[in-house]
């Protein structure tokens, strides 16, 4: 454009500002997005490693369709549910201020929609951009329901690292052979663990590391020339944390759970059940005359069984014969080396390195007083095997009881119906009671030596929060049953992760190490095996909050708790009210 013309332009431009005919930049940048997701079976069948079945998946597609939206845009999903069973959807990091409606986990924030039903998920996305993704939020669902959400920084706003070439999801999954609702089912009636899955998938596929699945292998098709690449890892599988590495590459990590980090350089990375994170690849510069594996597999701590196969996908660099010397498929294969399964080193190096990017564009807002501070214990324990069902039988949980997980002891019945609408309705009674403790009741060595008593406390206790209130929470991991990494998510709130360490957190002296300048911020974060982390928060957004340990296993087995925080006195401080078409139980 002649500079003629675009003073033109920009006087024409000013004339209708003054005007007020052209709206706000940020107004005119907002825009609502309409989706509709079918909840259905699929109709062709989905075969697996050799195994075919019949899948619960959103509009046919597995993993489901992708939501790309900007920082800013309203969006309205319609979802329908085509199947038999109850279906809800959540999406997962979104903040959801004052549409506590939409979140999406079952029996908290709503009834789940039953055949039949439909309901509108209505939210605006505030403040937030970056990878986070959406999954069915009830019974093991999630398996094969979810897709990636991805939020655009608003038009004209670059990214805070080099522009992308390209920008690819990669989706790491779950697979059963067998239903995954009957593995849940069965454990629940019986006590006992769960039957660990059969693959881990990227992208929905098992890759060629697995019998029958060499057909079935994502491929990441790049070029050469140095292009840089956005990878969206984000982290879909129920039970598993995962090492993710590409061969011959480094990566560089930008973005955790949608809000931008320090940068840093790595050969992989570590993502827990819940956890998203953005890394750019670059790629090389001239043909590398091979190809490249990039494979997962599960960093485990617990005592239980895990499937501890390896996923595997495939870089390669897209070339003309003219660079090659050998076709493709003749090229030597490099495969990356992943930590040992166990390496808790690994895992805490790996933690200490993500930092909140904190700029004067995205500064950690990291509450400096706190109004309430809580510890809590989360981890394993039973229940007796006295349940009808299980007359003149013993249970297949440790000494023929039945596995349940605990948080302060207290482990989380679901009620039946949606807690966010008793809440609302001042309805609450019989529903759930308001004492959460903000406490263990005895305190106890929480990670020596095992307890000879290892019973749980069932309940429907919820904490109550006061507008506003700036919270410390101390998770503390338990030994009981063996201790373990526990990723925790939290609805409705990004939290700052100010400190984590080993054995018991001493109140003493721990907090004087607390990083209060740029921990990092996020919405899932790994409890360390046999540690502790400490977590701030700001609980500015009225509604019931759903908090629970992302491995799904531990999630059915109780290991969830949910907070009311109250209306403020400003409009916008006060949970809307609840839409039409609400689901009802
Ligand atoms: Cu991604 Cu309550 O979950």
């Amino acid at each position: 454009m002649g500079v003629a013309l675009l003073s033109l332009v920009r006087h024409f431009v000013l004339f209708f500002i003054t005007l007020g005919l052209i709206p706000h930049q940020q107004t005119l940048a907002s825009i609502t997005r309409h989706y509709k997701f079918d909840v259905c079976i699929q109709l062709q069948n989905v075969t697996r490693l050799c195994h075919t079945k019949s899948i619960v998946t959103v509009n046919g597609q597995f993993p489901g369709p992708r939501i790309v939206a900007r920082e800013g845009d309203h969006l309205l999903i319609k979802v329908v549910n085509h199947v038999q069973s109850n279906i809800s959807i959540h999406w997962h990091g979104i903040r959801q201020l004052q549409t506590g409606w939409a979140d999406g986990p079952a029996y908290i924030t709503q009834c789940p929609m039953q055949t039949g039903n439909n309901y509108v998920y209505n939210f605006t996305i505030i403040g937030q951009r970056g990878t986070l993704w959406w999954h069915a939020h009830i019974s093991w669902l999630r398996s094969t329901t979810y897709g990636p959400l991805i939020i655009l920084p608003k038009r004209g706003v670059p990214y805070p690292f080099t522009k992308p070439y390209k920008e690819v999801p990669i989706i790491f999954g779950e697979w059963w052979n067998v239903d995954p609702e009957a593995v849940i089912n069965q454990a629940l009636q019986t006590g006992g663990g769960p039957n660990v899955s059969d693959a881990y998938t990227i992208n929905g596929l098992p890759g060629p590391l697995y019998n029958c699945s060499a057909k079935d292998t994502f491929k990441l098709k790049v070029q050469v020339v140095g292009k840089t690449y956005l990878l969206r890892l984000i982290n879909a599988a129920l039970n598993d944390e995962l090492f993710f590495s590409i061969a011959n590459h480094t990566l560089k990590v930008v973005e955790t759970d949608a809000v931008y980090v320090k940068p840093f350089d790595t050969n992989t990375i570590l993502i827990a059940p819940g956890q998203t994170t953005n890394v750019l690849l670059k790629t090389k510069p001239n043909f590398p005359n091979a190809t490249f594996l990039m494979t997962a597999r599960p960093y485990v701590t617990g005592l239980g069984t895990f499937d501890n196969s390896t996923v595997a996908a495939i870089l390669e660099y897209e070339t003309t014969t003219l660079h090659s010397i050998l076709p493709l498929n003749k090229l030597p294969l490099h495969k990356p080396i992943l930590p040992a399964l166990n390496d808790t080193s690994f895992a805490t190096k790996f933690a200490s390195k993500l930092r909140s990017l904190n700029t004067p564009e995205f500064p950690a807002n990291v509450p400096q007083k706190v109004d309430k501070r809580l510890f809590f214990t989360i981890g394993l324990g039973t229940n007796p095997c006295s349940q009808q069902q299980h007359k003149n039988q013993t249970c297949q949980g440790p000494n023929g009881t039945m596995f349940a997980a605990s948080i302060n002891n207290v482990s989380f019945t679901m009620p039946n119906t949606a807690l966010l609408q008793s809440h609302f309705s001042g309805q609450s009674k019989g529903v759930y009671s308001p004492d959460f403790p903000i406490s263990p009741s005895i305190p106890f060595n929480y990670t020596g030596a095992q307890l000879n008593n290892t019973n749980v406390s069932n309940g429907t206790k919820l904490m109550v929060l006061p507008f506003n209130t700036s919270v410390e929470l101390v998770l503390q991991d338990t030994s009981i049953l063996g201790a373990e990494s526990h990723p925790l998510h939290l609805h409705g709130f990004n939290f700052f992760v100010v400190g984590q360490g080993f054995g018991n957190f001493d109140q003493n002296y721990d907090p004087r190490k607390f990083n209060l300048v740029d921990p990092v911020e996020r919405n899932t974060v790994s409890v360390p095996s046999g540690g502790w982390v400490a977590i701030r928060f700001l609980a500015d957004n009225p509604g019931v909050w759903f908090m629970h340990c992302h491995l799904e296993i531990h999630t059915s087995w109780g290991l969830k708790m949910a907070w009311v925080v109250l209306d403020g006195e400003l409009p916008n401080q006060k949970l809307l009210p609840p839409p039409l078409d609400l689901p009802k139980c």
